[in-house]
């Protein structure tokens, strides 16, 4: 066979799935959709057949994520900008409302980050928390509230947010950022009741331990043995973005038609075996035990 026949075969094998995915046709937000978890979430929902909508800051690695899913037979369409800029999150609710007739049927609020913050929380300063609010709560509350009208007039909808393990287990040195995550884990429980009666559900993720840009696995073992993983995560490794992304496909499609209100650790079991130790020598905090 030719190179170019091997490459129209792939191609339409690619679209034979992409039409078989469990949502085909879905138009699907994501915001922070380039790089990390994100960048993860974005792929595997336009693999799974939806139209991505894809929100991001870094247009680069926006471009990159577009040409990977458009290589893949997927369908993606961009709107670069800041999700905290009140004109971003309204290209995004423009932009995905033109994709099918003012359908959305699946929001994934994304951004997040916990690195505006200072050692202690005394040492921290209003200007970080407020950075820490439009980073990790106030965008979600806006994409909601903009979107959610249209889910309202079609009778159905999937919302995921994607809040943290620190929201539920304490964090030394975050105590702003964990605060806005708990937000969003509260938040999705109650919209989640406020707008069953339309047909649209709301969860959320809550992540740990990923090997992303914002927490490379380099920055996380800082030179120790790539073996002590082990004895940091029970399933043995660092999460993958497609470790992430698989439950939000399940959270965004019909598998989870039953499912609402509820924020699921994707973590490696680090939750269950949760807990932050000081370390022997009395420098700082690990939640890795202590190794002589
Ligand atoms: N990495 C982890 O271990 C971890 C753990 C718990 C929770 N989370 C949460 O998962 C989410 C993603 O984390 P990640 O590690 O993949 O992040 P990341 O920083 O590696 O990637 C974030 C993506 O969002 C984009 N982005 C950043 N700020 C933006 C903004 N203001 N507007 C639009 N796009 C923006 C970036 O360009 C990038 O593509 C965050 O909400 C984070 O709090 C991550």
């Amino acid at each position: 066979m030719s190179a170019g026949l091997a490459d129209l075969v792939a191609r339409y094998a690619r679209k034979e799935k992409r039409m078989s995915g469990r949502l085909h046709d879905r138009v699907a937000v994501v915001t922070g959709g380039a790089l990390g978890i994100g960048g993860g979430i974005s792929r595997r929902l336009a693999a799974a057949g939806a139209i991505v909508v894809l929100n991001d800051i870094d247009a680069d690695a926006a471009e990159m994520a577009r040409a990977e899913i458009d290589a893949a037979g997927g369908r993606c369409v961009l709107v670069i900008g800041d999700i905290r800029d009140r004109a971003v999150v309204d290209r995004v609710r423009d932009t995905a409302l033109s994709q099918k007739d003012g359908l959305v049927d699946a929001l994934v609020n994304n951004v997040g980050d916990f690195r505006p913050a200072a050692r202690t929380f005394l040492h921290s300063t209003e200007e970080q928390w407020q950075q820490l609010y439009e980073l990790n709560l106030l965008h979600v509350l806006r994409m909601c509230h903009t979107l959610l009208p249209a889910m309202i007039a079609n009778g159905s909808g999937a919302v995921i947010n994607n809040a943290t393990v620190e929201a539920f287990r304490g964090i030394p040195y975050a105590a702003p950022y964990a605060a806005f995550n708990a937000g969003v884990v509260a938040f999705t429980k109650s919209l989640a009741v406020d707008v069953a009666q339309h047909g649209i559900r709301v969860n959320a993720i809550a992540p740990d331990l990923a090997d992303t840009p914002q927490t490379p696995a380099a920055l996380m073992l800082r030179g120790r043995d790539p073996d002590l993983i082990q004895s940091w995560v029970p399933l043995g490794r660092f999460g993958t973005p497609d470790d992430y992304a698989a439950v939000v496909e399940f959270l965004a499609s019909d598998d989870a038609r039953f499912v609402t209100g509820h924020t699921i650790p994707v973590d490696g079991g680090t939750l269950a075996a949760s807990g932050w130790y000081g370390r022997a020598d009395g420098k700082g905090w690990t939640n890795l035990p202590t190794h002589p």
